[in-house]
């Protein structure tokens, strides 16, 4: 509630940034601390990939030469995706809008379910470094923490501090030739949505080259200050 006693929208907060920028580790501390649900259109892809729908397997060559999967692939499984009741209580948009259609494409669901976005959270990283932060990245596959060799090792070696599982897994995409595509993904069709954002007065700007946990804080403290 407000303080007119008016229901609040379920928040909506987006993290932008190129890839290795840190949105899924930041997004998963997020969903812990604020209870909202991590939507991350990279995930959701390739769980359509592996799955062989329709959708993935569109999706797969885009994704292995390091572009952009068509909007309406795209915007379609997001729709999908935030109709389901856990994401009444709120999201974390993780990769997600990358282009100003999809940015156009969410204001409009978000219009239709009386939302609006709250914050978009830009991460501010050196591209350079990126290449290196991506390929020392691997993940659980059993509950999808995310590990880095030098920066986030797992306490235990090829063991998940998480869920003790031993099921670490590197992504096909992760490679420094993907990584450069990537990245010139990024800065032709996502950059521009730092004006988008800028100019609805929603963009918050975090230097994420420091430490996973200072970032984390910053990061939550302008989440605080967006949905209250
Ligand atoms: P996606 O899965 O979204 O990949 P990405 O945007 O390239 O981002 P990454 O997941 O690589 O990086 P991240 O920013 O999440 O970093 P992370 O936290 O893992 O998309 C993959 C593909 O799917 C795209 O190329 C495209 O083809 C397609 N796609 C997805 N969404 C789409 C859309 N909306 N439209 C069209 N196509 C779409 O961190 C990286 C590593 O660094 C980890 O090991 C982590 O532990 C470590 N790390 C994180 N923060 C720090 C830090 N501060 N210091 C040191 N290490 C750190």
């Amino acid at each position: 509630m407000d303080g007119s006693g008016t229901p609040q929208a379920a928040p909506v907060l987006i993290l932008l940034g190129p890839p290795g920028a840190g949105k899924g580790t930041q997004a998963r501390l997020l969903e812990e601390r604020f209870g909202l649900v991590q939507l991350s259109t990279g995930d959701l892809l390739r769980a359509a990939v592996a799955a062989g729908t329709d959708a993935g397997n569109q999706a797969k060559d885009v994704m292995d030469a390091g572009g952009l999967v068509g909007d309406d692939i795209v915007v379609a499984i997001l729709r999908d995706r935030m109709a389901e009741p856990d994401c009444a209580k709120g999201v974390i948009l993780d990769g997600f809008p990358r282009t100003t259609g999809q940015a156009g494409a969410l204001d409009r669901l978000l219009t239709d379910n009386g939302q609006a976005v709250n914050a978009a959270i830009s991460l501010i990283v050196d591209d350079v470094k990126m290449v290196v932060r991506i390929s020392g990245r691997f993940t659980c596959g059993a509950c999808g923490e995310g590990y880095h060799e030098a920066f986030k090792p797992p306490k235990q070696a090829d063991t998940c501090d998480v869920c003790g599982a031993r099921d670490m897994q590197r992504r096909a995409d992760d490679t420094p030739k993907t990584v450069m595509s990537r990245l010139d993904a990024y800065h032709a069709e996502t950059a521009p949505l730092l004006r988008y954002y800028g100019d609805k007065g929603v963009l918050k700007e975090v230097d994420a080259m420091g430490d996973i946990n200072a970032i984390a804080r910053d990061i939550a403290k302008i989440a605080d200050h967006a949905t209250t």
